[in-house]
Parts: structure tokens; C-alpha cells; sequence
């Protein structure tokens, strides 16, 4: 439980404010590059409460921009798309990708007011189907060398999807290993041959229960978190029968992304980036030690389930998540389908808007959501202070020399937790088509 004033300062997120202001320290996914693909490449963004049009300009270079119009404010997301930049279309002023107004047509000949005029304008670059855009002070710090921007285009795929609600919470389901045991609960086990792309249908680890089986049979991890140069690191243990534990390690990746195991063969990698203080999306990379991934087979799977523009899910408050009472009775924990994305995303946005954490209950599994507020204020305080060495990947560590991280399941058998993970890892790298090396 937390006071309201340390509510607003951890979850709102527009300029000037806390959590804001360190978001804005990292990279954030703007739009999929699925978005740019159209003959016409240019599509709003709200990021962080702010509105702006990204573009790909003539030369193929991508452009962020203000979405007003800094002459009197007409939606540039209509813009010309012309002349290596966007023209409005209401005076013709043009504006190239780094915000500059360079021209004025209306304007008496030989004005150089244009030369004054510039729209606010932020770096963004593409790796592995997302575009990602720096909205922070000075230059931005390079991307960390984790495995969903090493691993070749072939070996990712991008997609996301709107929750209606504030990021902090969407991310704080990510760091809960607990909730797996319940809300993704399946009380029938289906073949894991069936399980290409979906989480939570393989085999566990190395040993043949379903993973469906193993989370329902243990529901009491122990969970133990450590902070690691990208954010921390969770680690949940489920005694088994005999001397056997299953180990599950995720992460937080600082401030608004996790790294989880999806199956033994892809990570999933999942930022929860604000549009604005109630609503978020959520990008997930994910990325194949073995295959190429089968990206058409991944999208067809996921835009059944969404709708286009604006990547909104089908099942939503407005259809009560398709809740079936009787499906609740016999198939799933929540009634409301196999997809546990539509689970999560209940989870969060039935907490409200913003989850009123003044009035909240945390226990002894809720470890992980503790040590990442203790961080994000942390951090919020540095940010004030003007400590930015203090922010994780901010520091002495190269973020280039950031890897991993490691995100897996295992089964300890006569050896310690720390053991079984590392060794898995370690036959997954050695295994790995692409330089999985770290
Ligand atoms: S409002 Fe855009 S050029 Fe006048
Ligand atoms: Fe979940």
C-alpha cells in the first residue's frame, strides 16, 4: 500500500512529471514497422501524452515529429508526403524528419522566418520490426545487447496490442510469477504439439508435464529477486516431487519491460510503453534460439484477435472478455478463453484506469513488484538529482556489454537452481543458429 502522492509520481507519465521523466531515459517502441509498410507511410503516435506523426520520408528515413502543425496547429498525420519531409495542407509549410520548417510558400518571397520554425522532433531508429524513439535529454544511450536485437530479423517477431489502462500495472503483471498458477490456469492439458507460438503450452522444461500441469499442481513458488545492470532479475522455484524443483527466471528489463520464457524454443521480450497516463500498449518481440520464426503463421494467430489500426483486442470491458461461466466451471480459471493475453489484460485494466494503490494488499510473492517500485523511485530520485550514472544501463556498464538476458525453464535434480538454469542456457546458446553467445 502506497500513499496517493506516490501513486501519481510512479505512474503518470507526461512531460514533467516523475516516472515520466525516466521513461524518457530509454528507448521506447513508437509504432510496429507492420505500420510503415502501406504506400504511404506516415501514422500518428501518442507517446507518453504527447501527439505526434511518425513518417518514413523519401530516402527511406524515419521522422518524428509534433503532430500539430506549429503554424496554426492543423493535423499533420494528412500531411503531403513530399519533398523528403511533410507538407501541411493548409498554408503548404514543409517540414523535414528533423522538425524543421523549411519552407513557406504562402510566405513573401526571400522570408526567413521558416529558418525559426521548427516542431518538436525526437531520434528514432528500427530494429527487428519495431520502431523505437528517444523522447529524453541529451543523446540517447545505445540499446542494450540483449538477444531480441541480436538475433537476425528472421528470428523475431514484433507485434502489440492496447490495454486500457496505466503501464505501471500492465508491467507489474509481468514481474508477478505467481499469477501464472491462477489466472493462466488450465484445468484440461492439451497436446504440446499443438503449443507453436502460445505461452505456457509446452512441455516444462526438459521433463514431459505440461507446463499447463506443472503450474496448476504447484502453486506456491518461492520467489527470490536480484538486481542485475538491465533491472532484475526474478527467479521462481516449484518444489516438485522428489528431489526435483522447477526454475522459472524472468526479468525486468528497467523501467517498463519484462524478458520471459515462451516456450523452449522463443523468449518473448515485452515492453509496456504509456500512450498516456490510462491507456498502453504492449510490444513483444519474440525471438527463436532454433527456427526462424513463422511470422506470417505468429501475425495471422495474433490479428485474428485484434483489430486494425489501433491494434485493439476483440475481447474488451465492452464484451465482458467474452466471460463464459460455464467454460470458468470446467476449462479455464477465468472463463474467458485459452488466448492469456485476454487474462492479463482483464487483470489489468478491471484494476481501473490507474490501480488505486492506496487501498492494495501486497504479499510475500508480490517480491518482485516491491524491489521494482523501490527501483522506479530510486530511479526518479536520480533523475531530479541529476545522477543519470545512477540509472540502470546509464552507468559505468556499456550497454553494449549487456546481454541475455537470461530468461528460461528448468529442472534442478541434484543440483542448485543457480545450476539447472545455466546449464539450459547454455545448451540453448551452444544450439543457437544465430551468435547467442554471452
Ligand atoms: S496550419 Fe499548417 S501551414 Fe498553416
Ligand atoms: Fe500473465
Amino acid at each position: 500500500m502506497i500513499s496517493q502522492e506516490m501513486n501519481d509520481s510512479l505512474t503518470r507519465v507526461g512531460p514533467g512529471t516523475d516516472a515520466g521523466a525516466v521513461l524518457r531515459h530509454y528507448w521506447q517502441p513508437a509504432a510496429l514497422s507492420d505500420e510503415l509498410m502501406s504506400g504511404r507511410p506516415v501514422v500518428p503516435v501518442r507517446l507518453m501524452g504527447e501527439d505526434l506523426v511518425l513518417f518514413r520520408d523519401t530516402k527511406g528515413q524515419l521522422g518524428l515529429i509534433g503532430r500539430a502543425c506549429p503554424h496554426r496547429g492543423a493535423d499533420l498525420c494528412f500531411g503531403r508526403l513530399e519533398d523528403n519531409g511533410l507538407r501541411c495542407p493548409v498554408h503548404g509549410w514543409h517540414f523535414d524528419r528533423s522538425g524543421q520548417c523549411v519552407e513557406q510558400p504562402g510566405e513573401p518571397a526571400g522570408s526567413r522566418m521558416h529558418e525559426q520554425i521548427k516542431s518538436p522532433a525526437y531520434p528514432v531508429i528500427e530494429r527487428n520490426g519495431i520502431i523505437w524513439a528517444y523522447m529524453g535529454p541529451g543523446d540517447p544511450p545505445p540499446l542494450a545487447n540483449f538477444d531480441c536485437f541480436r538475433a537476425p530479423d528472421t528470428h523475431v517477431f514484433a507485434f502489440k496490442g492496447l490495454w486500457k489502462c496505466n503501464w505501471l500495472q500492465a508491467m507489474e503483471v509481468g514481474i508477478d510469477p505467481a499469477h501464472a498458477s491462477f489466472l493462466h490456469r488450465f484445468l484440461q492439458d492439451e497436446d504440446p504439439a499443438d503449443s507453436y507460438g502460445k505461452q505456457f503450452r509446452d512441455s516444462a522444461a526438459d521433463i514431459n508435464i505440461p507446463m499447463t500441469k506443472l503450474l496448476r499442481d504447484y502453486p506456491r513458488p518461492d520467489i527470490t529477486v536480484d538486481e542485475t545492470a538491465y533491472g532484475m532479475r526474478l527467479t521462481a522455484l516449484r518444489h516438485l516431487d522428489g528431489d526435483k524443483t522447477h526454475v522459472r527466471v524472468t526479468n525486468q528489463i528497467f523501467p517498463g519491460a519484462i524478458c520471459i520464457p515462451m516456450s523452449r524454443e522463443m523468449t518473448i521480450t515485452q515492453w509496456h510503453v504509456p500512450i498516456d497516463d490510462t491507456s498502453c500498449y504492449w510490444y513483444s518481440m519474440f525471438t527463436s534460439y532454433t527456427k526462424p520464426v513463422d511470422k506470417s503463421l505468429m501475425r495471422e494467430q495474433r490479428l485474428k484477435e485484434h483489430r486494425l489500426p489501433d491494434y485493439a483486442p476483440l475481447k474488451n470491458a465492452s464484451n465482458n472478455y467474452g466471460y463464459d461461466p460455464d467454460e470458468q466451471g470446467s476449462e479455464t480459471y477465468t472463463g474467458m478463453g485459452l488466448d492469456i493475453n485476454v487474462h492479463d489484460q482483464w487483470a489489468v485494466e478491471s484494476m481501473g484506469a490507474i490501480q488505486d494503490r492506496t487501498r492494495e494488499h501486497l504479499g510475500k510473492t508480490d517480491v518482485g513488484i516491491i524491489h521494482s517500485r523501490r527501483m522506479l523511485r530510486a530511479a526518479i530520485a536520480a533523475v531530479k538529482e541529476g545522477r543519470t550514472n545512477d540509472l540502470p544501463m546509464w552507468g559505468e556498464t556499456d550497454p553494449a556489454a549487456i546481454t541475455g538476458p537470461i530468461s528460461n525453464d528448468a529442472i534442478a535434480a541434484g543440483t542448485t537452481p543457480e545450476e539447472a538454469t545455466a546449464t539450459s542456457d547454455a545448451a540453448r546458446r551452444a544450439a543457437c543458429p544465430w551468435d547467442a553467445h554471452v
